[in-house]
């Protein structure tokens, strides 16, 4: 069953350029630069002609009169110096709209040899409530999760949580402090740990004793003190359930939750690794590992800090350890901010020299910042961090402003779980709109609208086409029909859809679904324009066009679910 139109053509032209003795190698087809000139074109004529050193107009030639004779090609031209315009058959779009919407993945192909990719975004910290900066990794790093996932591959999201560093010395510290020792610790609740943390914070910033205590404790910590471990098992439990909490809201899906402190042991392996092989060295007190300088200056990497605590960046480079032996990752992604572009890079280059990854695709994904109008980083009016859970609370305000009353057919409830739908849609939306390198400016007048480029309007386009089905339950969908200008061009984009996932899969860019999402919604919108179901000019071209729109409806739907985005069945909106 064909579900490609290039892929159809391209075996077309195969079998000719066989016929022809022509290398088959060229035989391959792309959707035209110029869709007023044809729907495909072949250029393969010009690089045949080079390595042949032959005409390339007279090598067009010949393939465009075989190919014409073919049922489901239009017209062929060759143009300039050898192109090969291919304009396509009603009939034959129309089949291939048929088999995918027969299709359960409407022709989504999966790849060839699926990988094990362990995936590391989120990375939330105890004490810390999350906040706008780790919007996007949750947000993108689950739309990839699930792109990747569709594609076929295995993926196993870590939530890699930052519970073993100098913040927990010091909330530590803050609680001996204030209550002489550690006896309460485990009675405290998330907000008065991120209280101590907060104080922590102030008094280690202006007093270097405070900040020696500090790390004292960090390092004894790490080190084993069961009772300072103890109090610490608290405040990490108590920490994990309050990001939890936020990150369901975002549906964000975490297989393991491990942490910085799980890999723990695999430091102490990597300290031992990195000193036999000789790529270690003792700098004033520290343990480090020196790069090679190539164009621009790499400062070390630090394994083992002066005090004996580990630091930040051999917990990642034992972290990738574990993720190779214990999970077998072909491949690690990183969600993260791009500030920490410098740190990736440094660890997977001491990964390479330590040769615990061999084989491995290591890559950071570097997000840019979510900014407020003024173009720096988003706060709140006061001028402190946007707290997550703030953000959520003021865009379902937002939404729930043009929510009409409850009433007998959808009560409180309803309108409730629509609002919290319709507000991560459009948080959602507004961030994987832009490409993940660039940060974006956090609009808080248009994101939730229901037109323009939003998560809003293509919820609305969804639920249109969805009453749309509803008003014709008496009709039954049939064999796509080809019309008019605005129908063919909706099928067309369509046939585009497996292409557009896989540049996604391959570019790791969620941006290209949900540009794809948006032009979809449109072409069908100018479609139904001048398409009427109801109102069709026969019963076959109703069934023709109720099957497009269940099918554009299906394929929205299916590739906001790859964007992390609900499509609820009906969407309300005051009268
Ligand atoms: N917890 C870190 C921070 O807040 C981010 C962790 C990113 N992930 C990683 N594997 N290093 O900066």
């Amino acid at each position: 069953m064909d579900l490609s139109i290039e892929k159809t053509i391209n075996q077309k032209l195969h079998t000719i350029f066989q016929e022809l003795n022509l290398d088959p190698k060229f035989a391959v087809v792309k959707v035209s630069d110029r869709p007023d000139l044809s729907d495909l074109q072949c250029n393969g004529a010009l690089a045949l002609a080079k390595q042949e050193k032959k005409n390339p107009r007279e090598i067009a030639q010949a393939i465009a009169s075989r190919l014409e004779q073919d049922a489901d090609i239009e017209k062929v031209s060759v143009d300039g110096p050898g192109f090969i315009n291919i304009s396509l058959t009603d009939s034959f779009i129309g089949r291939i709209i048929d088999n995918l919407s027969a299709d359960d993945r409407k022709g989504c192909e999966k790849v060839a040899s699926p990988k094990k990719i362990v995936m590391d975004f989120g990375g939330p910290n105890v004490a810390k409530s999350l906040h706008v900066g780790h919007l996007r990794s949750a947000v993108i790093g689950e739309s990839i999760r699930r792109i990747e996932t569709f594609v076929g591959n295995e993926v196993i999201s870590d939530v890699h949580f930052g519970d073993w560093g100098t913040p927990m010395g010091m909330i530590l510290a803050e609680i001996i402090n204030q209550d002489g020792n550690l006896s309460k610790a485990e009675s405290y609740n998330i907000e008065e740990i991120s209280a101590f943390y907060k104080k922590a914070n102030i008094r280690c910033k202006e007093d270097e004793t405070a900040k020696e205590t500090a790390r004292v404790i960090t390092a004894e910590l790490q080190n084993g003190n069961p009772e300072y471990r103890k109090a610490w098992q608290h405040l990490r439990k108590v920490s994990i359930d309050a990001v939890k909490k936020n990150y369901d809201e975002l549906e964000a899906h975490f297989d393991l939750w491990l942490g910085e402190s799980d890999a723990h042991q695999a430091s102490s392996d990597i300290v031992k690794i990195a000193a036999d092989k000789g790529l270690s060295e003792i700098d004033d007190g520290a343990t480090i590992i020196r790069l090679e300088e190539t164009n621009k200056p790499k400062p070390p990497v630090i394994l083992v800090k002066s005090d004996g605590g580990f630091a930040y960046q051999v917990t990642d480079i034992a972290t990738i350890k574990m993720r190779v032996d214990d999970l077998n990752a072909d491949e690690i992604i990183y969600v993260v901010d791009k500030r920490q572009s410098l740190h990736f890079e440094q660890v997977f280059e001491v990964a390479q020299k330590l040769g615990i990854a061999p084989n491995v695709n290591l890559l950071h994904i570097g997000f840019g910042t979510v900014n407020g109008a003024d173009g720096k980083p988003f706060k709140t009016r006061d001028g402190g961090v946007m707290n997550l859970e703030d953000l959520i609370k003021l865009s379902k305000d937002k939404v729930r402003e043009s929510m009409p009353e409850p009433d007998k057919q959808y009560n409180a409830a309803y309108i409730e779980n629509l609002v919290s739908e319709i507000a991560i849609g459009a948080i959602k939306f507004q961030d994987l709109k832009n490409n993940i390198a660039s940060g974006y400016v956090f609009d808080l007048e248009d994101f939730a609208k229901f037109e323009g480029k939003t998560g809003p309007y293509i919820q609305y386009a969804i639920a249109r086409i969805n009453s749309i089905i509803r008003k014709a339950e008496n009709i039954k969908s049939g064999n796509v029909i080809i019309t008019n200008p605005e129908e063919r061009t909706l099928a067309l984009k369509i046939a585009q859809l497996n292409n557009t996932v896989m540049r996604a899969h391959e570019s790791k860019e969620p941006s290209i679904l949900s540009d794809y999402v948006y032009t979809l919604a449109q072409t069908f919108s100018t479609f139904y324009n001048v398409s009427s179901i109801m109102n069709a000019e026969s019963p076959e071209i109703a069934a023709s066009r109720l099957r497009l729109a269940t099918l554009v409806r299906d394929i929205l739907a299916m590739l906001l679910n790859l964007l992390g985005i609900k499509s609820p069945e009906v969407m309300l909106k005051k009268a």
